[in-house]
């Protein structure tokens, strides 16, 4: 198979672990007989810097025309001003925005090996498998704002906005995931205090009454399921929700595998390339020291394979290369706790190594 990749590394440790997942891509095509063909393009401060702009055209273009993107991470302190002009981040929800990717798949997964990095008690976290779809291009993200007035009168507002055809595409798409996995789903909102809430939770009842009867489905309001996630994560299989609670309560999930290191992310559209990235930040406190985990980008590299090219098998030797590297006890700082660990690249080596073989 020949396939055009998009490698947007972007900001602080972004470009050392977008290299190693790359690497990694390039041992999986010399062992299956692929061609993928890179092209790196900026987003994020870096642009900001060279262009004025955290989205060039030239990126958005690039992106248009490729089978998938790889996407490191955008942002830090130097772009923090809250008065500047523009951040890093509008360029990742532009792109978000500008490709159509809707639905961020945000699988939270346990490995055995780490389970005592998670803060969380091993009886409690044991059999964790949640597989998170967060709305990714509409609600509060994406609604009116402004300021209005001046001094103490001063005020600002941003609008949450869903409507019926955005709730159902994301509602279809966890359900169907659902059909895959364990048969259930949970659809999480704030329908007793919101008004897109309660539509969101009127037409996600309706899509799964008519068209998935077969799914185990129920809804629990999102400060209850902060508290869940906590206490009985290992009770849910899919949960759909909103843009702003899927960021919050995917950090909050993030934590259950011990390390945010190790959490890939898929944001797909109906048609068109999807973006895959760690769910990790730019980490600009480490950025250049090369002791970043690679794994959570590697691992977003395995979900490219699978759920843009179709190379199920090849996502597969990858997941299993990552484990087995954990099995090994190789470790990045990140989840050593405190024992021996390795830096980036020798990190990124053990895996190519392991898909070579
Ligand atoms: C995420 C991030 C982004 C978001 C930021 C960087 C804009 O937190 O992907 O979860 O809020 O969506
Ligand atoms: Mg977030």
């Amino acid at each position: 198979m020949k396939a055009n990749i998009v490698l947007l590394p972007g900001d602080g440790i972004g470009p050392e672990i977008v290299l190693q997942a790359q690497r990694v891509l390039e041992a999986v095509a010399a062992r299956f007989g692929h061609e993928f063909e890179f092209s790196s393009h900026m987003i994020g401060g870096v642009a900001i810097d060279t262009c004025g702009d955290p989205l060039p055209q030239e990126t958005i273009a690039a992106c248009r025309n490729s089978d998938a993107i790889l996407l490191g991470a955008v942002g830090g302190p130097k772009w923090d001003d809250p008065s500047a002009k523009t951040r890093p981040e509008a360029g990742l929800l532009k792109i978000r925005k500008e490709l159509g990717l809707f639905a961020n798949l945000r699988p939270i997964r346990l490995f055995d090996e780490l389970l005592d990095a998670s803060p969380l008690r091993r009886e409690i976290i044991e059999g964790t498998d949640i597989l998170f779809l967060r709305e990714l291009t509409g609600g509060i993200y994406f609604g009116e704002s402004g300021t209005d007035g001046n001094g103490q009168s001063e005020s600002a507002y941003q609008s949450m906005v869903y409507s019926v055809s955005e709730v159902e595409r994301i509602v279809r798409l966890a359900a169907k995931a659902a059909q895959g996995r364990d048969n259930r789903l949970t659809s999480v909102d704030k329908a007793n205090v919101l008004e897109p809430s309660r539509l969101w939770r009127r037409v996600a009842a309706r899509v799964m009454e008519e068209e998935f009867p077969d799914v185990k489905y129920d809804v629990v309001l999102v400060d209850a399921m902060a508290m869940h996630l906590i206490n009985r994560p290992s009770d849910f299989d899919v949960v759909v929700t909103g843009n702003m609670f899927g960021d919050i309560l995917t950090d909050e999930a993030s934590m259950l595998p011990g390390s945010l290191g190790m959490l890939p992310s898929a944001s797909l559209g109906s048609d068109g390339p999807g973006l895959y990235e760690p769910i990790h930040g730019s980490a600009p406190d480490i950025a250049g020291e090369g002791v970043a985990n690679p794994l959570a980008t590697i691992l977003a590299s395995a979900m490219l394979l699978r759920h843009s090219l179709g190379l199920e098998d090849e996502a597969k030797v990858i997941e299993v290369a990552v484990q087995s590297v954990l099995a090994d006890g190789l470790r990045t700082h990140d989840i050593a706790r405190g024992n021996a660990s390795i830096g980036t690249e020798p990190m990124g080596s053990a895996v190519v190594e392991r898909v070579s073989v």
